[in-house]
């Protein structure tokens, strides 16, 4: 259940009352990584801080490259100063450090491996449960899916695919037959962290907890929705992966659509893995398929000069893409994604934007409203998080002059001092607990690639775009017509 752990308990501090994971053997692959340093480690480590972790457990990193427990054991704890909100130190550090060890391991040399797994169990007791996170680049998903079978690991354990799952719809079908000839869809997590952030889950409770807003969620009242996610930072030294995999790969067809999903899905039965499932498969079966007539494609200046990009890489460093669901509650509403590195700002934000009322009775001021902000909705998922009505009132005096006003939650005013989780967090948790309900399933996975094929196998022409732009001009704004991007000024936190 979705609900489990998150409002009622973690929100509230009360994390003693969270169920907690049975005793467990952690393998993270790829664990001398950018993911597992960034985030991975610095997060096991918050859940052990915060009480979440399983009264029991062991954290076994692996790579090809060899290293012993101590070098593994500093590595992490570097990574938790560095990236993590909770400081590596005091009896929490102490409590966590020793149960971290290090057994290197790769197709046809597993034996150091599993014999660190068995001792990991023993050191437990009784018959802890095992999770296998690869966190490795994507061509080393298969090797290493097999190796685990080959090994003879599979049975009884649950494994954490990240993204991004195939490059296209032959590869992930391919993927997914890999997978399932060893685990059984039940044991296997394929990761999107955007689906443990705490303001993407939100929007299931803002929609369905609430009379207020779901009887206007639909194209009856809605226009256009946009979900943007512009980043400042640029690929920072990802080069290798990143010129494999460009913005839409990247960041548009897992995070950006895996939003959609959460925001165009109708009720669900109940928020267990199944529905939750079934509900974002049908608005996946509902998406056409993309045209490259409505996708825009940017490269920022200065890319192809970023070591380790091919020379005259044709990869697209910015992705914007005008999706329909053609299904009653959405047909004609323009769904507009996108995302790029070295932009304008950073946000992640959904926007809805509502019909103007039938009559204009009041002449509104134009230009304290611009680019149609009147009636709208934004969700601001980036941590803390924040939802913004926009509409019109009436500015004080003996005229009636409107003006652009706004209702704001917070989530960090309203929430002062709960215990959030990162996404990565939440998840993790979650694939120890075995719940799937924000997990992606395999049909849901390949119908992206479905519908993405059209856009990927005639990509529209890469344009060039000044670093700290909004991406190239005239084609980004005219993919929205006759909407506008929307980015709402900064919310202050006073
Ligand atoms: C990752 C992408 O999955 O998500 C990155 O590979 C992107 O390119 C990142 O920057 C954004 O996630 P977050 O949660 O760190 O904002």
């Amino acid at each position: 259940m979705i609900s489990q752990l998150t409002a009622a308990t973690i929100r509230s501090g009360a994390a003693e009352a969270a169920p907690r994971p049975d005793d467990h053997v952690i393998v993270l692959f790829g664990a001398t990584g950018d993911l597992a340093k960034r985030k991975l480690l610095p997060g096991l480590f918050h859940l052990a801080a915060a009480g979440l972790m399983p009264d029991k457990y062991e954290i076994i990193g692996s790579s090809r490259r060899g290293m012993t427990d101590e070098q593994f054991r500093e590595l992490a704890r570097q990574a938790a100063a560095e990236f993590g909100n909770t400081k590596p130190e005091g009896e929490a550090w102490q409590a966590f450090e020793p149960r971290l060890s290090f057994a290197s391991a790769e197709p046809g040399r597993t034996a150091e491996l599993s014999a660190a797994i068995e001792r990991a169990k023993r050191q437990i007791g009784g018959t802890p449960g095992r999770l296998f996170h690869l966190a490795v680049p994507p061509a080393a998903f298969e090797p290493t899916v097999t190796m685990l079978g080959d090994a003879g690991l599979a049975p009884g354990s649950r494994i954490i695919i990240e993204k991004p799952f195939g490059t296209d719809l032959a590869s992930a079908r391919k993927l997914n037959d890999t997978l399932h000839g060893i685990f059984d869809e039940s044991q296997i997590f394929r990761i999107d962290h955007f689906l443990g952030k705490e303001s993407v889950d939100n929007i299931l409770a803002f929609r369905f907890a609430n009379g207020l807003f779901e009887p206007v969620w639909n194209r009856k009242h809605i226009s256009y929705v946009q979900i943007d996610v512009p980043e400042t930072l640029s690929i920072e030294g990802r080069a290798d992966f990143y010129d494999q995999t460009g913005a839409y790969r990247d960041m548009i067809v897992t995070h950006l659509f895996q939003v959609l999903g959460f925001v165009a899905m109708e009720p669900p039965t109940s928020f267990d893995a199944r529905h939750l499932r079934d509900e974002t498969a049908k608005v996946f079966d509902a998406l056409m398929p993309l045209d490259p007539g409505h996708m825009v494609r940017g490269q920022y200046a200065g890319y192809a000069g970023e070591p380790g990009v091919a020379a005259g890489s044709p990869t697209e460093t910015m992705a914007a893409v005008r999706a329909e669901i053609d299904n009653w509650r959405w047909a004609g509403v323009p769904f507009l994604l996108r995302s790029g590195k070295s932009l304008a700002a950073s946000r992640q934000q959904v926007t809805l934007g509502f019909h103007k009322p039938p009559l204009r009775m009041f002449p509104a001021d134009a230009a304290g409203a611009p680019n149609g902000r009147r009636n709208e909705i934004t969700i601001d998922f980036a941590d803390p998080g924040s939802i913004t009505i926009s509409f019109l009132a009436k500015e004080p005096g003996p005229a009636m002059r409107l003006r652009p006003a706004r209702m704001v939650f917070r989530y960090d005013v309203s929430f002062r001092g709960a215990n959030s989780l990162e996404g990565y967090e939440r998840l993790l948790l979650d694939a120890m607990l075995g719940d799937q309900s924000l997990f992606t399933s395999s049909d849901s996975i390949e119908r992206l690639w479905e519908i993405s094929a059209p856009v990927l196998d005639n990509p529209p022409p890469v344009q060039p775009y000044a670093p700290g732009s909004w991406g190239p001009q005239p084609a980004v704004d005219r993919l929205a017509a006759p909407y506008h991007w929307h980015l709402p000024d900064v919310v202050s936190s006073s």
